[in-house]
């Protein structure tokens, strides 16, 4: 059989490294696609409500539910003791309970859920249930957190030689603190499930998950049944972000739960204020850092403190900041390190998996401290960027220990970047702008990412896919991911296609479901192409296989004379389409359907003694933003943006295009507008898009200028040498923030320290622009 990948790419429409339009692109813009609510809901379906705590940490001393289930239309009122298995449904550890048992932990965590015939009476009557409480004492910060000792689970240090020596020794040193905010997810399509009841008290879960499994794993587990009746699927998700990895899981059980107390179809969509109140978020930080270096601005030493707001449970945060402490070296060398995580347990919702995994709080804590020595030393932070940058003799091993083995694409990037944004000029003209100018200032800044691909949790880096080929030769493929918008099903149906050597339309990706591809890891971590795109291929090449076997017998030939090319097959003297050889192939009885499973190579994380090769290899960006600021009133605008992120090897160019911009303006949003405030009872107050800023169409850069580079495809045996690129480009994002800070610099000629912690709204750069403009009248 000749082998699809070598020595080149045969042409097919719709293969590999082809810019084909999403899958679902049309459905998209004209409505056509059928997300979990869109389900024609079978008669007798019942909607949800749920009542939340107001409390932040409470006992509830009692309940009077006579009201709520009196009120008209309502089938049903559970609360934690109506649960019939385990109430508990943490995804590593317990302390998730899917309803308040008798204390609540975060004021929006659910007490008790409603049924009723239509939405509106179950609001109404879950407005009706009185909890009565006893207030208990609350810890809402990190930093309060910090003093109190209050965590959910141990601290971690990475330690590379003696950095408090490093930082003591070196020829200048800096310490300083930054705060850095979390992000709503505001995935356009709010939580969802809706659970329907089958024969045997089994149910089928429409669930929009990014991890259908363990939605399976959590239904099963609070009803108390196997999970081999528990079917979950998810045809596609309005957005997931992380907030659909773990969160899924309480929204389907508490579906389910109804479901199998009324015997009836149970729809529980989230209002969008209960889902931002009820769900996780991505972790605030409180960050420390005491660095030392040289003249050159060249890092020596650095000692760093990471403390992430875990709120009132574990849930997946010892993976986040595990990987904020993977990424508090970013791109830069650290000789002598110390990195200290520590998982703050506090009286708020339980934070969770968004868009990098806590890798973007450590990539800005180090690009801060990389900003703060450049400014200290009055010179160009591309420059003391430059300096620091993994590269040269020795200068190639993160502080955990994984060598980085392609350190120079890091100033490749920055080299193209450099010339493609006109960087020196523009700061050059940028500095005259400043110079004129006393009302309006301008920053520029440049910032790269490096960011780690693979789960960090070895065990969840497989997957497996169900590969059918029809009669008609129609080729349908099902895979342990899920669709949340990134593309991944194009991808797959591109991969399917390339391999069978059929064009794209013939394939079909159908929704992901536990009872076709079980056991599968969230789709997470940016991996979901490289993890489910190899099962895809390994499936299908071992359906080719066996066409290949029979067909070199029908035909007298040998198996590897038989070549899959352009939409046929030929054997010795024959050719067949591909339809006729599914055709001839079944008539002989061979089977034309199979599973394929894939488990990354190479990697291992010894987490007791943090060691290890976490990542399977790295992917890698440059950003340059500039940023223009009002210093009368704080407010500010983009004017340009360049962007140049390595896609090398990409399965789909035009997808990939997309993921860059989106994952920027995501990044760009977390860091200046998205501001999450609670008040000082722990209850949030930013839940609903009049008060929780997202990006729009008028925030994304004037001149915005994205490319893909593409010059280096995989060095690691990856799916046609793809990189994952889900996560890292929204690192870039930063670049803005210091942009702002920048801009805010030049209020004072760039002469006065500036503080500008994350997210730069507008009122923390007019805060900003205040402070250094009374340090300049004191003379200061
Ligand atoms: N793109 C869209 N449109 N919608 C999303 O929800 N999630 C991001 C990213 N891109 C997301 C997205 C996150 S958090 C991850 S981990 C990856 O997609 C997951 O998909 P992948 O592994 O297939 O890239
Ligand atoms: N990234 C995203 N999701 C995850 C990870 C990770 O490293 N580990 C567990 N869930
Ligand atoms: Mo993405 S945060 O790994 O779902």
């Amino acid at each position: 059989m000749a082998d699809g990948s070598a020595p080149g790419i045969k042409p097919i429409s719709g293969g590999v490294h082809l810019g084909i339009e999403h899958e679902s692109a049309r459905k998209h813009v004209t409505g056509a696609a059928t997300y979990t609510d869109d389900i024609p809901e079978l008669p007798g379906t019942l909607h949800v409500a749920v009542r939340l705590s107001d409390r932040a940490h409470a006992r509830i001393l009692g309940m009077d539910l006579a009201k709520a289930k009196q009120a008209p239309g309502v089938h049903a009122v559970l609360t934690f003791d109506d649960v019939p298995g385990d109430g508990d449904i943490g995804p590593i550890l317990p302390g998730d309970p899917v309803l308040a048992p008798d204390v609540v932990e975060y004021a929006g965590q659910a007490v008790v859920a409603v049924a009723a015939e239509t939405l509106s009476q179950a609001r109404a009557a879950a407005r009706m249930v009185e909890v009565f409480y006893e207030d208990l004492p609350a810890v809402l910060t990190a930093q309060e957190a910090m003093e109190a000792e209050s965590f959910v689970s141990p601290s971690l240090t990475f330690q590379r030689g003696d950095a408090a020596q490093a930082v003591a020794s070196a020829p200048r040193r800096l310490s300083g603190t930054l705060e850095v905010g979390g992000q709503d997810h505001f995935y356009l399509e709010s939580h969802i499930a809706y659970a329907i009841p089958k024969e045997d008290g089994d149910l089928l879960v429409h669930s929009s998950t990014q991890h259908p499994a363990e939605v399976q794993h959590a239904v099963a587990k609070v009803l108390g049944r196997p999970m081999h009746g528990i079917a979950v699927e998810c045809r596609r998700m309005g957005g997931g972000f992380g907030g659909k990895e773990s969160q899924p899981a309480q929204i389907a059980c508490i579906a389910a739960l109804l479901a199998n107390a009324t015997r009836r179809p149970v729809k529980f969509r989230m209002d969008r204020d209960d889902d931002m109140l009820m769900t996780g978020k991505r972790h605030d930080f409180h960050v420390r850092y005491d660095v030392g270096f040289d003249e050159d601005g060249r890092i020596q030493g650095m000692e760093m403190d990471l403390a992430g707001r875990c709120g009132m449970s574990l849930d997946l945060s010892n993976g986040v900041v595990d990987r904020a402490m993977f990424h508090a070296d970013n791109a830069y060398y650290l000789p002598a390190a110390r990195i200290t995580g520590h998982r703050c347990k506090t009286h708020t919702v339980s934070n969770t998996a968004f868009r990098g995994f806590g890798g973007p709080q450590g990539v800005i804590a180090v690009e801060e401290v990389v900003d703060e020595i450049a400014r200290s030393l009055g010179k160009d932070p591309l420059d003391v960027r430059r300096a620091n940058l993994y590269g040269g003799p020795g200068r190639d091993v993160t502080p955990y220990g994984m060598p980085v083995e392609e350190p120079d694409i890091l100033a490749e990037l920055l080299d193209q970047i450099e010339r493609d944004s006109d960087y020196r000029n523009r700061r050059t003209e940028i500095d005259a702008f400043n110079a004129r100018n006393t009302v309006l200032k301008k920053g520029l800044a440049v910032t790269p990412v490096k960011f780690g691909i693979s789960f960090t949790v070895k065990h969840l880096n497989q997957a497996a896919a169900l590969v059918h080929v029809y009669t008609d030769g129609s080729v349908q493929v099902n895979h342990g991911g899920t669709e949340m918008g990134q593309g991944i099903h194009t991808k797959m149906a591109q991969i399917a296609a390339q391999e069978f050597q059929i064009d794209v339309d013939r394939v079909k990706v159908t929704a992901s479901a536990t009872d076709k591809v079980p056991n599968a890891p969230p789709t997470a971590a940016s991996a979901g192409t490289d993890l489910n795109g190899q099962a895809v291929r390994l499936a299908v090449r071992t359906i080719k296989g066996r066409l290949a076997d029979f067909l070199a017998e029908h035909c007298h030939t040998t198996p590897d004379k038989v070549e899959f090319r352009d939409n046929a097959v030929f054997a010795g003297n024959h050719a067949m389409t591909f339809p006729e050889v599914a055709k001839l192939a079944y008539l002989n009885r061979v089977s034309l359907s199979s599973t394929g499973h894939y488990a990354t190579p190479r990697i291992w994380w010894d987490r007791e003694k943090c060691e290890g090769r976490p990542f399977f290899y790295f992917s890698c960006g440059v950003a340059v933003t500039e940023a223009l600021i009002d210093t009368l009133t704080g407010e500010y605008r983009f004017p340009r943006a360049d962007v140049l992120h390595d896609c090398s090897g990409t399965i789909n160019p035009a997808i990939d295009l997309g993921q860059v911009e989106g994952a920027f303006v995501q990044g760009l949003g977390w860091v200046t507008c998205e501001e999450l405030w609670w008040d000082g009872q722990g209850r949030l107050r930013t839940h609903a898009p009049s008060t929780y800023k997202i990006p729009t169409s008028r925030t994304i850069p004037e001149d915005f200028r994205v490319t893909l580079y593409t010059a280096r495809p995989n060095r690691e045996d990856t799916v046609f040498r793809s990189k994952a690129i889900g996560e890292p480009p929204l690192m870039l994002g930063i670049s803005a923030w210091l942009a702002l800070k920048d801009a805010v610099a030049a209020v004072g000629g760039h002469k006065y320290p500036v503080h500008l912690d994350a997210p730069a709204t507008p009122e923390r750069v007019l805060l900003a622009v205040e402070d250094i403009k009374a340090r300049m009248a004191a003379g200061g």
